[in-house]
Parts: structure tokens; sequence; C-alpha cells
């Protein structure tokens, strides 16, 4: 018999999408991983579901912008799944102000987990607008505050390891609509819609690659993981969402210029010409070695149950 004890988890963002799926992933193993889960309030709807889900879980409450709340958080813990929150008012409202709004949630994680001494964190981040455009595109807020992290994470004297999310195919539900005549889903996207990027599902393949980050951390600290299955440009997502559905679809273009902030402008002008991954070229390949089948614009729309926007 085995007396291994699980290790302890800890995963902020527990009721959101990337945290969400880290933690419905390790919860399947309760003889592997003890999942502490935080959220602001316990008592939320989505805080609520999920401890009637998942009764093994931990819930500890705490907010990634209260210093204060977050060593007890993460104290005792052997592995922490960071993740911080751009769009929300706080940090949106600073832009201007204060461009480390972002990158302020993620070093108090880290400093956090640094002062707990925690055995391994694994952060979810993402490139630099800047370096990928050698200075062009300066903008890209959500981009700079996470690559800080990333930074600031991998300078620090415990073992760590970075997840870069690709574009989310559920960005593809927001952006879809019926045409005029109500015969077509019509999947918008701003900029041309038959260039390749790469995409991932949030909800499906975040946790599974976390899990392997997790499990492999001899061979994975200290190193940067997209996670994509691929490259999709809107008309190929367009096209599975027929070859799964039946319904007709048209993939269709939008100025950048639909976004009111330049955040979100500067990104959509980012991808037009770099790829967000070119800092990890072989990245694809690397995620071979990961064992979970990632999602394609197929698997997305068949796992999604997509069947139209409302009418
Ligand atoms: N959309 C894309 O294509 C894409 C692609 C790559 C990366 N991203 C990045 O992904 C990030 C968002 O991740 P997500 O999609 O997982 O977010 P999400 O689903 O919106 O998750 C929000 C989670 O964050 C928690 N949270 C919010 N503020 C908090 C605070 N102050 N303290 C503690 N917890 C807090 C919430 O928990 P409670 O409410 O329970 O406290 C909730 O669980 C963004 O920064 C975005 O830039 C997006």
């Amino acid at each position: 018999m085995s007396t291994v004890k699980p290790l302890t988890v800890v995963v902020f963002g527990a009721t959101g999408n990337q945290g969400g799926s880290v933690l419905r992933v390790l919860a399947e193993y309760p003889k592997s991983y003890t999942v502490r889960a935080i959220t602001r309030s316990t008592q939320s709807k989505n805080a609520q579901e999920l401890i009637a889900k998942y009764p093994q879980v931990q819930w500890v409450e705490a907010d990634i912008e209260n210093p204060e709340s977050l060593r007890p958080a993460v104290s005792h813990a052997d592995i922490v799944f960071g993740v911080t929150q751009f769009f929300q008012p706080s940090v949106l409202s600073a832009v201007g102000t204060n461009e480390d709004a972002e990158f302020q949630q993620g070093k108090n994680i880290i400093d956090a987990c640094v002062a707990e001494n925690v055995g391994f964190v694994v952060f979810s981040t993402l490139p630099s607008a800047k370096k990928l455009s050698n200075g062009k595109i300066t903008e890209v807020l959500h981009f700079e505050g996470k690559y800080k992290i990333q930074e600031y994470l991998l300078a620090q004297p415990i073992d760590s390891a970075v997840v870069q999310m690709g574009i989310y195919f559920q960005n593809n539900i927001q952006g879809a609509s019926w045409n005029e005549s109500g015969d077509t889903v019509v999947i918008s996207f701003p900029g041309d819609v038959n260039r390749k990027l790469p995409y991932a599902d949030v909800n499906r393949d975040a946790g599974p690659y976390v899990k392997y980050v997790i499990d492999n951390r001899d061979k994975t600290k200290g190193k940067v993981f997209p996670v994509s299955s691929g490259y999709y440009s809107t008309t190929d997502i367009a096209n599975a969402l027929t070859k799964v559905t039946g319904l007709k679809t048209v993939a269709v273009e939008l100025p950048t210029s639909v976004f009111g902030d330049k955040d979100l402008q500067g990104m959509f002008e980012l991808i037009k010409t770099h790829d967000v991954f070119a800092d990890s070229p072989n990245h694809l390949e690397t995620n071979k070695n990961v064992p979970f089948e990632f999602t394609t614009p197929e698997t997305f729309w068949k796992t999604s149950g997509f069947q139209g926007p409302p009418k």
C-alpha cells in the first residue's frame, strides 16, 4: 500500500476558466493531490456550486490584490498555480496611471510563495508584445504585465514554470451572431479571417497541461510552455462548425478599431503580423509529450455543444 502523501496544490482563479480547468483535472486524483482552491468569496454562486460539486477540495478566501491574505493561502503548499486578472475594474481603471497593476497581482502571489517556501509554482503568463514587435507595439498591457510576472517568477529562488494559453476558442462563441436572414452563423474576428493563430480551449486544455507541468517538474522547471494544439484561422474554425453541426457559417473580418481600448487594438495589431509564441518555436512538438489530445476546432465545437448563438 502506498503511503505517499498527496501534494497540496493551491489553485488561484479556481472559480474561473483557467483555474477552474486545473481544479477539475486535479480533483480527479485525490490520492495524488489535495486541492486548495482560492476564491475571494466562498459565498459567491460560482464558489457555492463548486463547493457542492467538489466536497473534497479545501476552499480558502484570499485576494490577489491583498498581500496579507496570500501567505496563509499558500502556507504549507507543495505547488501553487497562479493566474492574474487584467480585465477587471481595479486593473482597467489603473491603465494610464499604473501600468503595473496586473504585475502587482502576480508579484503578490509570488512573494507569498517565496516567503512560505512553496516547492513549485506554475504561473499563467503571456509573452511581451513590445519584445515580439521589436519595440513597435507598446500598448498591450495585458501582455506586458504577464511577461513581467514571468520574468520576476523565473528569477526567484524557488522552482517554477510558466504556461501561456493560446487564444481561447471560446472567443469564437462570443464573436458569433446570426446573419440578417437568420440562416448563417457569422463568426467575426478583428483581423484577417485567413490568418492562422494558436488557439486553445481554456476549459479543456489548461488543466491537463498544468498537471503535466506539475507531474514532470524536474523536467519542466525554468521553462515556458505555450498551450495550443495548433494554428487555425477564423475560416478554419467556421468550417469546423459547419462540419460538426451542419450549420451554414461565414467568417467575417472586423476592423481592430471595434475595440475602443488601445490594449486590445494593440493585441490584434500584434497578431496580424507576429506569432505570439515565436519565442518557443518548437512548442507544438513539445506538446506531443503531454499525455492529452489538445482541442482542435472540431473537438471544440463537439465538446462545447454549441448549436449557434441565441436567436
Ligand atoms: N481570452 C483569451 O483568449 C485569453 C488568452 C490567453 C490568456 N488570457 C488571459 O487570461 C486571464 C483570465 O484568466 P481566466 O480566463 O481564467 O479568468 P476568469 O475566468 O475571468 O477568472 C476569474 C477568476 O479570477 C478570480 N479573481 C478575480 N479577481 C481576483 C482577486 N482580486 N483575487 C483573487 N481571485 C480573483 C475569480 O475568483 P472569485 O470571483 O471566485 O474570487 C475567478 O475565479 C486574463 O488575464 C487574460 O489576459 C486570455
